[in-house]
């Protein structure tokens, strides 16, 4: 059987489609918002630059010498201990758990692309209104939503990796580009375009403390889609003969400048014509919605292409979320595409109504532990432990466990003098950090 590979544009689109998602549009800009702007947009900076590019380096090659799905991948590179390495490759199963939220939250987008249609709210308050009323009492429109988001997401995944992921990539991803350049435009064309380069850019020391740090590390990892597989896998059906350190260097560098751009417009429209950087997960259904309705009826175009930007963004990244797992049952236990993406599909589908209910009233008591409810925890869980913890089995498996002359047979000639400052990053500062970052997040530094 031909084995189906991405062309070299199309990894490229698939890649950056990854990691492109809900984290640049809709996580980073309130991140940001939270933590005070320009020193928390540095420490994010220099995180994706020097640690988030030498793991997504890290992460190309395993898929790209495996040329499977990330547990065999780590099996056949491991030189010994295949049977504890071949773990590794079972963090795949966080992106099944990120889907859980992830799609509940693209089917919140969704109704915002059509509610934006006729309806804008007058003020914060109503926003505030309109969408926690959507939130905790609202269970069908949320459950038809997420089952869209699902039936899309799954048709896209038995379609492959060419006439599916490629596909949906090479449609969606320039869209999405071309929306936000267009708005970005828009935005550098008012008063207030200033004033949100300022606050993103002037970095105020006084804002940073441990926790804005360890967000901005592990912000910077969930954003390029790092430490569960889905880069890996997707390397895996990269062409022969790639450049990984291009690629890799294409990937960060759109995942950056995205963010970036997503950033300043939302900003600047907040600053120009709502409350200023809204803090909070609401952010974009709270804040922005409002701030578009001060602009009138080019306020209802806007929010409706800037949902659909953001419906895309989160749907590319989806694919990349599930892909891994459904990599593996086809690998492993020989499953059709077929069977493997309807069954991946339907454990995401299942637990994410599941997680809509902990949101409802009524079911939320039911379904809250301890101060979070299992909406919220499956999303601390997977960013906050699984992504890092990932990253860290991956930068030691490739810094320490491969063999050198292994690594180095492909990617010196690419990465050239810098080869070793990067063997170097992989090996001590990496996992320091994401060591750091563990700790910090379980609560205990
Ligand atoms: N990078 C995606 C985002 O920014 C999320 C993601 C995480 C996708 C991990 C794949 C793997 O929304």
């Amino acid at each position: 059987m031909k084995i189906a590979r991405f062309s070299r544009l199309g990894f490229i689109l698939a890649a950056a489609g990854s990691a492109v998602g809900l984290g640049n549009i809709w996580k980073f800009p309130y991140i940001t918002g939270e933590y005070g702007g320009g020193a928390f947009v540095l420490v994010y900076l220099f995180t994706v630059l020097l640690i988030g590019f030498s793991i997504m380096i890290a992460e190309m090659f395993i898929g790209y010498m495996g040329r499977k799905d990330g547990v065999t991948s780590f099996e056949e590179l491991a030189p010994k201990n295949k049977n504890l390495w071949k773990l590794g490759g079972f963090q795949g199963l966080a992106g099944l758990f990120i889907m859980i939220f992830y799609s509940v939250v693209i089917g919140w987008i969704f109704n915002y692309i059509v509610s934006s249609l006729i309806y804008l709210p007058s003020s914060v308050k109503e926003a505030e209104l309109t969408f926690t009323t959507m939130l905790h009492s609202d269970f069908l429109t949320q459950l038809f939503y997420h089952s869209v988001a699902f039936l899309w997401i799954t048709y896209v995944l038995t379609k492959g990796i060419k006439s599916g992921i490629e596909r949906l990539n090479f449609y969606l991803m320039p869209t999405l580009i071309l929306i936000l350049l267009g708005m970005f435009i828009y935005a550098t064309t008012l008063d207030s375009f200033s004033k949100a380069v300022e606050f993103m850019f002037s970095p105020d020391w006084s804002k940073i403390n441990s926790e804005a740090f360890v967000t901005a590390v592990g912000h910077a990892f969930f954003t390029l889609s790092l430490g569960m597989g889905a880069i890996m896998t997707y390397s895996a059906s990269m062409e022969k003969n790639s450049n990984l350190v291009k690629n890799a260097f294409w990937v960060v560098f759109l995942d950056t400048t995205i963010a970036i751009v997503a950033g300043l417009m939302l900003f600047t429209f907040l600053y120009q014509y709502g409350s200023g950087p809204a803090k909070g997960p609401g952010l974009v259904f709270i804040s922005l919605p409002s701030a578009f309705y001060e602009m009138g009826i080019l306020g209802n175009f806007f929010a409706v292409i800037f949902f659909i930007a953001l419906a895309f963004a989160g749907l590319t990244s989806s694919v990349s979320l599930v892909e891994p797992m459904v990599q593996y049952f086809i690998d492993r236990f020989n499953w059709s595409r077929l069977r493997a993406s309807v069954s991946m599909g339907l454990f995401f589908y299942l637990f994410g109504i599941v997680a809509i209910l902990s949101n409802i009233d009524g079911y939320e008591e039911l379904l809250t532990w301890g101060d979070k409810n299992f909406f919220d925890w499956v999303d601390y869980i997977t960013a906050a432990i699984m992504l890092p913890f990932g990253g860290l089995i991956m930068a030691i498996f490739v810094g320490f466990v491969i063999e050198k002359q292994r690594v180095e047979a492909v990617l010196k000639p690419q990465l050239g003098f810098a080869f070793e400052a990067w063997y170097f990053s992989l090996r001590y500062i990496t996992p320091v950090a994401m060591f750091i970052v563990m700790l910090n997040l379980m609560g205990v530094v």
